[in-house]
């Protein structure tokens, strides 16, 4: 019978490690084994890791890969990438080849804003809550002050506070809705603490305020928090070239155009596949913002909403062809940072960012934005080519292989066997015990 633990987080690591085992893994000497074996012998660098948050055990190691030959507005890129799902890097490293002959692709920051709102509760006069609105503004613009004294000096801070009135969408309910420049940093702590504080000073001067006071009606705050819907922080990516240079071994370009363009259309009509195709596109998105240290769930979050913004999901890029030219593009909203963070504590995400050579935030976006549209190029060109299976498998070979503790022998003649042959799973298996006879 399992009973609740308590105090555990005061525990050693070990400790944890131990109650674990006994309480959920029945005593086996290899689950302990299995945690302590990813812990690294370097001590200072394995606390470094532990201390990211709470009840560390281990470490959960993903694979860091690199796709080269990126040519992105005229420089030469290798992105790093860090991804679980076999086919990603190479899907990338394929497209960046492909694009690094045609032009390479072209990046454009639209803008960079974020935002945030303290939201509201007032069930008074609505025209009180207006005017005592616009008195207390300039006191929620003084009370950040020190917050954003650095952040000023450097060119960004808060750059708006206005009062939404949405009271149609719920009884009651307003909004400080607050924009902000938040330069190479992602902001969320910035714009976290400016918020509080506004909140905060917004319900001590309401506290005073005639009107409400006569009516022993004040406004109340319900919570502040920043928006991950940043569509005012939106980057854009395109490849072009004549539709002839499309041509590949198997496909001439006009017959490759019309049916790449066909399923992008495809994802902007119909959800299902939209929600497919922009999974394919996060996987790039996804791999960087991992490998740079950054919120991938707050960038998924924004995406899919933005993907949504008109009311229903549809696709993220958009393919044209136009007096024989073909183009590929796609506008993401990525909110990111190159400061602050795991940027500065996490050693491999430093060295990622060297081998990117150094970006600021908004070239960071344009990296990201790459790494998405190329990965969509990818799908694209294998659904509509050979079907996605051919390579998703080919990759995914060496993780059967590995499941069978195939030697190096055994994994060389499969991997041939199968270079002229589809791989499925049973024929695999059936391949191996066959060797092994
Ligand atoms: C698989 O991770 C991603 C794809 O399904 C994307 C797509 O269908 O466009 C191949």
């Amino acid at each position: 019978m399992r009973t609740p633990v308590l105090g555990f987080s005061k525990k050693t690591k070990t400790e944890k490690i131990d109650w674990l085992v006994a309480n959920y893994l029945d005593n086996d000497p290899d689950a302990k084994f299995t945690l302590t074996r990813y812990w690294n012998e370097d001590e200072k660098l394995q606390k470094l890791h532990d201390d990211f948050i709470e009840n560390t055990l281990t470490n959960y190691y993903l694979p860091l890969g690199i796709a080269p030959n990126f040519l992105i507005n005229d420089r030469l890129y290798a992105i790093p990438m860090v991804i679980e799902e076999s086919s990603v890097v190479a899907a990338a490293s394929n497209a960046a080849k492909f694009w690094l002959d045609r032009g390479g692709f072209k990046t454009t920051v639209i803008s960079t804003e974020k935002n945030g709102q303290v939201h509201l509760n007032y069930f008074g006069s609505e025209s009180a809550l207006v005017q005592y609105f616009e008195l207390v503004k300039p006191k929620l613009i003084a009370s950040i002050e020190s917050i954003q004294k650095n952040m000023k000096k450097r060119g960004g801070g808060l750059k708006d506070i206005q009062l939404k009135i949405s009271t149609d969408q719920l009884p009651g309910f307003y909004q400080l809705h607050c924009t902000f420049e938040t330069l190479d940093a992602m902001g969320a702590n910035f714009i976290n603490s400016c918020l509080e504080s506004i909140a905060k000073t917004f319900e001590i001067e309401a506290a005073q305020h005639a009107h409400f006071q006569s009516k022993n009606q004040f406004p109340e705050v319900a919570l502040s928090i920043l928006s991950n819907y940043v569509p005012e922080c939106v980057v854009r990516v395109e490849v072009s070239c004549p539709v002839s240079s499309l041509a590949q071994k198997d496909i001439d370009g006009p017959t490759f155009a019309t049916k790449f363009v066909r399923a992008v259309q495809i994802a902007e009509v119909e959800t299902r596949r939209a929600v497919t195709h922009n999974k394919g596109i996060m996987n790039g998105v996804d791999a960087v913002i991992l490998a740079t240290g950054n919120d991938f769930r707050a960038v998924e979050a924004g995406v899919h909403a933005y993907a949504s913004r008109n009311g229903r999901y549809t696709s993220l890029t958009h393919a044209t062809v136009l007096d024989d030219e073909f183009r590929f593009w796609m506008e993401i909203p990525l909110a990111l940072g190159t400061v602050g963070g795991l940027t500065a504590l996490h050693p491999l995400v430093k060295l990622v960012f060297k081998i990117l050579q150094n970006p600021n935030a908004k070239e960071l976006m344009e990296l990201v934005a790459v790494a998405g549209l190329a990965q969509n190029f990818a799908a694209i060109r294998s659904l509509v080519t050979t079907g996605i299976q051919k390579g998703h498998m080919k990759m995914h070979l060496m993780n059967i292989l590995n499941q069978l503790e195939a030697t190096s022998e055994e994994k060389q003649k499969t991997v041939q066997h199968f270079e002229t042959h589809a791989v499925i799973h049973s024929d695999v298996v059936h391949f191996i015990s066959e060797l092994r006879k």
